[in-house]
């Protein structure tokens, strides 16, 4: 599958059939399972008891815990940048998935995750095999939070025309990317030596979000997360936004 149509296949899903992990797709989960530099990802095979979603969420097989070691936004970035991989990876095994950054017990989750020190799970991701019928809370959320829509694309990336048509099906892709109550604090800058890119601040989860949509353009553009630096021209604060970081392409 390519990438777009993964990406374009993905969306939240709240409501699954309840039926266990079958054995590849539990082999995947666990090939999922990872330690990053101030983050880790933690399968978790049955989620009873352990992920706790308040109802919002029925039938889920599995989830990923998404831990971090501070609360840093480099870390909150590199950890959403991991977490929409393994997305991405469950997306294409045909999985359902949903982030999920409020509706989870964070206690129950720590304790499974073994969290020590200043650990402390971020989100969750809960999968599992997509119900044919979605129930009415799942139908109620995407409506309260406009899950379908997307910001114009001219809201979010700035640029002189040549430089946002050099990236724009990467930016399209990252534009779908799922965040925290569908904030879509992206923002970027497209100019002559690469994509710069800041974070609308709204809220504790920006920095995560920011590191999910990175992720699609990254992937979008063959790259990984080490490609994310600093330029040091770009890098003040834009329209109240803050910088993220910039993916630079040499001529
Ligand atoms: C970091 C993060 C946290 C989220 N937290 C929740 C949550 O607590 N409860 C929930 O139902 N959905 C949650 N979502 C799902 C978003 O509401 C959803 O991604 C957004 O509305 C866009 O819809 P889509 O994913 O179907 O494209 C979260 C998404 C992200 C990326």
């Amino acid at each position: 599958m390519e990438l777009a149509d993964i990406i374009k296949e993905r969306v939240s899903t709240r409501s699954f059939m309840g039926a266990p992990l079958s054995t590849e797709h539990a082999a995947l989960l666990e090939s999922l399972e990872k330690t990053f530099e101030k983050c880790r990802l933690v399968a978790i095979n049955g989620v009873d008891g352990h992920v706790g979603t308040y109802g919002v969420v029925k039938g889920a097989a599995a989830a990923i815990a998404v831990i971090c070691a501070d609360d840093e936004a480099s870390t909150l970035m590199r950890a959403g940048y991991e977490g929409e991989k393994a997305v991405l990876r469950l997306t294409e095994a045909g999985l359902g998935t949903c982030w999920l950054g409020g509706t989870f017990r964070h206690t129950s989750v720590s304790r499974k995750a073994k969290c020590k020190g200043d650990e402390f799970p971020v989100a969750v991701i809960v999968i599992g095999y997509i119900a044919e019928k979605r129930r009415l809370l799942d139908k109620l959320m995407v409506k309260m939070v406009h899950s379908r829509s997307r910001k114009n694309f001219d809201e979010l990336f700035k640029g002189a025309k040549e430089y946002l048509h050099k990236y724009e099906k990467s930016l399209e892709l990252l534009r779908l990317a799922p965040s925290a109550r569908n904030a879509q604090p992206w923002r970027a800058v497209a100019d002559s030596r690469g994509v710069h890119f800041y974070y609308a601040d709204n809220g504790r989860f920006a920095p995560l979000d920011m590191g999910i949509g990175l992720c699609h353009f990254l992937l979008a553009e063959g790259c990984g997360f080490d490609r994310v630096t600093t330029d040091e021209f770009m890098s003040e604060a834009k329209d109240g936004n803050v910088y993220a970081g910039s993916v630079l392409f040499p001529a």
